[in-house]
């Protein structure tokens, strides 16, 4: 996620504004830039791609940037390359190519979000004679705030006003008007910032560790609201211009838990930023109820073309492709291959240009799956790659890439990432079988309509997330664990054992149902934990009956199920319930308490859960 913050106050600006863009660093970004005033004087912008460092090296730490007045940025790309000229702040006049330098603009800003509707909006503006420099989305935005300011000339809280009605998406943004010298005018949506004020200045930021050197008494801005920033003193305003009062808030977190949110680790943070990832993600490929992959360049004629899907991952990756396999052939009617990017490598399999490769990976640069996406393009497959880093290695090779929009994810053990490729795959498959005439409208409809559904059902399970933590203390010292399923599930057991065996070090295997009485089940003795995924209900009786198989030779069992399954109880001897959704999308509901019991058994171990021992985020190496 980008960062942003914003200084008002006597002393200089810059340095302040760098510090706090310092202590985002964990947000993860690409780029960062400063724009500050000094008094009535035109704002001056500098901007710098990669560490912060590059930014401070550039101003002198600061100190070569006059005034005290100022807003910054660091950026997660999610429109655009990482590239100078997509790095904020943005104006709304034209830009040279350094993009750093005096500014002429009426609006300079700063924005952290996504702006669903950006295109339409670029039109219309380029209609009223605009012209645009750069590929963001917050271009976008801070020329229409720009076009209203002058068109009805009542001031920036009426001009923001106007942007905020037109605009859908998500956005905290900090603008700086030429005719407002030493203020900011700020508005959220969706986006998280706080403004807190002390002694005579007033800050802006995205999150509490950047401030929280200078104030712990902070304003949270609601959802619709504009905030005009002077120093010392702030203002808030409703959507219709009336000037509205906020409670101030003293912040008791220290400065490492401020990083995380508040949250214990910043997997248990990811774990419950997973209905944003996900909803981001879908608004990414679904735009008016229909799926639009155009920013991929993946064409209808290459998705009717494909007669082979090789889907080639590693990890949880993988598992997402195991997951999709299930959705594409069960939706598309087309053949679906899955690889470990270590194998497939090293394989001679039979690939040509009606082969579609979609490698998954989060960080886009592990090593085997960039080789493999190097095979698969020397043997003339297509490829596709579904990745969350913008701009990384693997996305920049592959014919085409889908990005998801987690956001950077700090833990080692993914989630928001697996479950946002989850969902970017079941609009692949729902495009697939949508041009290939193997699904009419209605259906594709229902399902879309049903993948929207997902972000709330996923914060119910949330929501009872002490059924996990109660029963991971029951089974923190467990030596075993299996779990079970058929189809789908047997996709969900191998995730669900993979999150529980690299954070709590517990020994876990995955297995499909079908498969244990051919050798495993000897493994089963008295309280051996058997987890049985039963979210597919023409497999359900069959995975059930598996369970009693283990259970007859002395396992306890924990059956996973959906809301309705009661029955289950008679046989098991712990139950989690999930929200119903479409068979298909159940994995991105399963996964949720199976990455909840995870972390508590983690952390019930006294295990160092965003860092276990031996893994890295990213195996950058073969
Ligand atoms: C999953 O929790 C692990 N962190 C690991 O299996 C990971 O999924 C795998 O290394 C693939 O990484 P990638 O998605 O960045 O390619």
């Amino acid at each position: 996620m980008c960062g942003i913050v914003g200084y008002t106050g006597r002393r200089k600006a810059a340095p302040i504004l760098l510090d706090a863009l310092s202590r985002l660093e964990y947000r993860g970004y690409d780029s960062a830039g400063l724009a500050v005033r000094d008094g009535e004087k035109l704002a001056e912008v500098v901007k710098a791609t990669g560490k912060l460092i590059h930014l401070a090296d550039k101003t002198d730490q600061g100190r070569a940037l006059e005034g005290n007045c100022g807003i910054g940025h660091t950026r997660w790309a999610t429109h655009g390359d990482p590239s100078l000229i997509n790095a904020h702040p943005h104006v709304s006049g034209n830009c040279s190519g350094s993009g750093s330098g005096e500014v002429e603009s009426e609006v300079v800003g700063v924005h952290n979000g996504i702006i669903e509707n950006f295109a339409e909006l670029k039109d219309k503006l380029l209609r009223h004679g605009y012209t645009f420099y750069s590929e963001t989305d917050t271009e976008v935005l801070i020329k229409l705030v720009d076009y209203y300011y002058r068109k009805y000339k009542i001031g920036p809280v009426d001009a923001i006003n106007r942007m905020m009605v037109r605009v859908r998406g998500s956005y905290a943004l900090a603008l700086m008007f030429r005719d407002y010298p030493g203020e900011i005018f700020a508005a959220r949506k969706d986006s998280p910032m706080i403004i807190g004020t002390k002694d005579g200045e007033t800050y802006l930021a995205s999150d509490v560790p950047a401030i929280l050197k200078y104030t712990r008494e902070v304003y949270y801005i609601d959802n619709l609201q504009v905030a005009r920033i002077a120093p010392g003193q702030v203002t808030f305003y409703d959507l219709n211009g009336d000037e509205v009062e906020l409670p101030r808030t003293e912040i008791t977190w220290d400065a490492a838990a401020a990083e995380r949110g508040g949250f214990e680790h910043f997997m248990l943070k990811e774990i419950h930023e997973q209905p944003a990832a996900v909803r981001d993600t879908l608004n990414s490929l679904i735009r008016d109820g229909r799926i639009d992959l155009s920013a991929s360049g993946l064409t209808e004629e290459e998705l009717r073309a494909a007669e082979q899907i090789d889907i080639v991952a590693c990890g949880s990756a993988w598992h997402v492709g195991m997951a999709a396999q299930y959705v594409i052939e069960g939706l598309a009617g087309l053949p679906v291959r899955v690889e470990l990017a270590s194998e497939f490598r090293y394989r001679q399999l039979p690939l040509n240009e009606r082969t579609l490769v979609i490698v998954i990976s989060q960080s886009g640069e592990t090593a085997d799956s960039l080789a493999a996406l190097r095979v698969a393009k020397e043997r003339g497959a297509k490829t596709l790659a579904i990745v969350n880093v913008i701009g990384s290695t693997i996305a920049r090779e592959a014919d085409h890439v889908l990005y998801t929009l987690a956001g950077p994810e700090i833990a080692v053990a993914t989630t928001k990432a697996y479950s946002a490729q989850l969902v970017t795959a079941d609009v692949l498959a729902v495009e697939l079988a949508s041009v290939r005439g193997m699904m009419d409208d209605a259906r594709r409809d229902e399902l879309l309509a049903e993948l929207m559904t997902l972000p709330d059902k996923i914060n119910r399970i949330l929501e009872e997330k002490e059924r996990l933590q109660w029963f991971s203390s029951k089974i923190a010292n467990t030596h075993d664990i299996f779990f079970i399923g058929r189809g789908l599930d047997y996709a969900i057991s191998l995730e669900g054992s993979l999150k529980m065996k690299e954070i709590s070090y517990i020994h876990s295997e995955a297995y499909a149902a079908g498969e244990l009485k051919h050798g495993t089940i000897s493994l089963i003795e008295n309280n051996t934990l058997v987890i049985g995924v039963l979210t597919q209900n023409d497999l359900y009786e069959k995975t059930l009956s598996n369970m009693m198989e283990c259970k007859s030779r002395g396992a306890y069992l924990m059956g996973l199920t959906t809301n309705g399954h009661f029955s289950v109880e008679d046989s098991v001897n712990f139950t989690v319930y999930i929200p119903k959704t479409d068979g298909f999308f159940m994995a991105s509901l399963a996964v949720i308490p199976l990455q909840l019991l995870a972390y508590y058994t983690s952390v019930n171990r006294g295990l160092d859960v965003d860092k276990p021992r031996n893994l890295a985020k990213s195996v950058t190496v073969e």
